[in-house]
């Protein structure tokens, strides 16, 4: 195969990118973009900042820009994210208690009813436990509305669209030592033994020098997976673009029958919003790195 969409393909996975709509007026990138990848994620244009700006007036101008270009491309859509701590309007930051409890749910109800039956994953909840050796949650005005907020996001959006797959999505929980990984490891156990719905889970992969790729990657996917869900890398991009862990990551996934696939954080080096790491699969000229070839040789 000569991409990276068809070549996972072959295999029942796709290989999808994060698209920002500023840059689909650039020709290189569309190209590259049409060609190579056969899921989309919007890098920002479905978040919460930018779906619901004023709280209750929703816009979704640029996530439909993301949406149509997907589409009219002939790419599935991962859905991308509901519930975060980050990227929330001022109006969401400064509510609290009740008042924010109603908020998201009824942000996820208006999101996904836009989007129904069109997104294939849907990133309910993002990033909710915190960093280091505590395996506690991390704090938030969503944590602080009650430990149950995670639960209430998943039951609102299995209402709101039963046709997509529902996703818990977090970083530095690929290594299977960590205690994070543990954490949210308990967390999906507990979901699926008391019925919450859950699908899948998406690990966000962004490796560097500080939370480098680990070879137990492998374990913690079939350990997920061993659970009852789905699991997918979300937001892959490596410090260095090393050809060898790219290649690691992809056979990583491709060993794990439950994994569905692999999206790249943006396109070129110059798309990435770590772009001094040089941690994607083409060079700001849209050429192909190294790293791309180790890819597509592992799928
Ligand atoms: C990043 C985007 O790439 C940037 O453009 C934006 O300024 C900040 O967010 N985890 C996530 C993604 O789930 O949404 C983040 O995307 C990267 C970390």
């Amino acid at each position: 195969e000569s991409t990276l969409g068809s070549a996972a393909a072959q295999s029942g996975r796709y290989f999808g990118t994060a698209i920002a709509s500023g840059r689909l007026s650039d020709s290189t990138y569309t190209t590259i973009a049409s060609r190579e990848f056969n899921s989309v994620t919007a890098e920002n244009e479905m978040k919460i900042d930018a779906t619901e700006p004023q709280q209750g007036r929703f816009d979704f101008a640029a996530g439909d820009r993301v949406y149509n270009w997907a589409v009219q491309n002939g790419k599935q859509v991962r859905g991308h994210t509901l519930a975060w701590h980050s990227q929330q309007p001022v109006w969401m930051q400064n509510l609290s208690g009740s008042a924010l409890r109603q908020a998201m749910t009824n942000h996820i109800n208006g999101v996904m009813a836009h989007y129904k039956g069109k997104i294939a994953q849907w990133d309910v909840v993002n990033e909710a436990f915190v960093d280091g050796t505590s395996g506690a949650r991390r704090d938030s005005n969503l944590q602080r509305t009650g430990n149950d907020w995670i639960e209430v996001a998943f039951r609102t959006a299995r209402a709101a669209d039963p046709a997509a797959k529902l996703c818990y999505n977090d970083y530095n929980v690929e290594n299977w030592t960590w205690a994070k990984t543990q954490a949210m490891y308990a967390m999906v156990r507990d979901f699926k033994q008391r019925g919450v719905p859950i699908d899948c889970v998406g690990f966000q992969s962004h490796f560097n020098n500080d939370s480098p790729y680990n070879s137990n990657f492998r374990t913690t996917l079939q350990n997920f997976a061993a659970l009852g869900v789905d699991v997918a890398i979300t937001e892959l991009d490596i410090q260095g673009a090393s050809g060898t862990t790219y290649a690691n990551v992809t056979n990583d996934c491709l060993a794990v029958p439950r994994c569905l696939g692999i999206t790249v954080w943006g396109v070129r080096d110059t798309d990435s919003w770590r772009a001094e790491h040089t941690p994607l699969l083409f060079n700001g000229d849209g050429s192909k790195k190294p790293a791309y070839t180790s890819v597509l040789n592992a799928l």
